[in-house]
């Protein structure tokens, strides 16, 4: 049984937020909006709570959780180095969709962190996220609350539809705001390296971190990496049910209409005007890219349940926030031309 709990996102009621975090400091598996997707988190101390997160999302137990904590407190509990060296560089993201990475305390199992020696801590900026690990007393272990290659949930449709009856709690409180995950920075190392682009930008992070080094993975979909830095990033992800042909090229657009005539298009509503006989789904516009971010996990779990058997989407200049989202569409792309 899963037990749904609604609350306004922004003044999230107390006492059902009790109802939740009880859950979480009984072992359970509860479902939370952050500012960035939904994730499903339990105690990061209690291995069996832990363990359950894997078998609910199937995922490999070596891709290692994110770990949400409410205050710099929390955060000594967990890591060994750097907390107070690097304070004022966390300080600088925290609360916000920035996840950072540093050696690990041995208290914290080794099944949260994949067996890694490494732990990736994260503030979330959202008041029920925040008042959920507050009234847990625990910092929470969460990956997103989708299962295991589906595009990451930003509305509670999207948690329903992969977790309901899966989970001990969902907690209802309308589309997370960002709608992509978290930037994740490696701090482990001697100079800092960007693992996975995300809801904070690339040219906001070096700001502060301008020594920042950026992998070829990053830009690359088509690039491995080295698996112990950064386990999650060889999986395939994000991945629509159907084939979707990502057109970076321009030049290759007219074959990919031709090869494809019934194609879904997903694009800019710039790009829209263009597809007339087309069913198209319009992602936002460029003079405002956020809104393309948050729309585009959406984007993708339509595309799913519409009745083409293709989708064609159309690649964005890799700049500001859309660097990420091409990132996504990298890794949920069949094919790229
Ligand atoms: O915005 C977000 O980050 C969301 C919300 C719920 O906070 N969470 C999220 O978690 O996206 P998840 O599990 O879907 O993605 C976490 C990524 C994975 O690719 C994982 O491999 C990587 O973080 N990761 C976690 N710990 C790591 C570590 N110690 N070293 C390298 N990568 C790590
Ligand atoms: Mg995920």
């Amino acid at each position: 049984m899963t037990m749904m709990l609604k609350v306004d996102p922004l003044n999230p009621n107390e006492e059902t937020m009790k109802k939740a975090a009880q859950v979480v400091k009984r072992g359970g598996v509860v479902v939370f909006p952050t500012e960035t997707v939904y994730g499903m988190g339990a105690n990061c101390f209690d291995v069996n709570a832990v363990l359950k997160i894997f078998q609910i999302k199937k995922r490999p137990t070596n891709n290692p959780l994110i770990v949400h904590i409410c205050d710099f407190d929390q955060l000594q509990d967990l890591v060994v180095d750097s907390a107070s060296r690097k304070t004022s560089v966390l300080k600088t993201f925290w609360p916000g969709p920035v996840t950072f990475i540093f050696k690990k305390k041995s208290a914290v199992p080794k099944e949260v962190t994949g067996g890694l020696e490494t732990i990736a801590v994260r503030m979330p900026s959202h008041p029920v996220a925040q008042m959920l690990i507050e009234l847990s007393e625990t910092p929470i272990a969460a990956p997103s609350a989708n299962l295991s290659g589906r595009p990451s949930p930003t509305r509670e449709e999207h948690v329903v539809e992969d977790l309901y009856g899966l989970v001990d709690v969902i907690i209802e409180s309308g589309e997370t705001p960002l709608g992509i995950e978290s930037t994740i920075v490696d701090m482990s190392r001697d100079t800092p390296v960007l693992l996975r682009p995300g809801a904070a930008t690339v040219e906001d992070i070096r700001k502060t971190l301008p020594d920042i080094k950026i992998p070829e993975f990053v830009v690359a979909s088509e690039m491995k990496p080295e698996k112990t830095l950064a386990p999650g990033m060889s999986y395939r992800h994000y991945a629509p049910r159907k084939p979707l042909v990502l057109v970076i090229n321009r030049e290759n657009l007219d074959t990919a209409l031709k090869k494809y005539p019934d194609a879904v298009i997903l694009c800019s509503l710039e790009d829209s005007q263009s597809f007339k006989d087309r069913h198209v789904i319009t992602l936002g516009t460029l003079e405002q890219p956020f809104t393309i971010a948050q729309n585009l996990f959406h984007a993708l779990r339509t595309v799913d349940n519409l009745p083409q058997r293709h989708a064609i989407a159309l690649g964005f200049e890799p700049r500001g926030i859309l660097f990420s989202v091409m990132n996504r569409l990298r890794k949920a792309a069949s094919e790229i031309i």
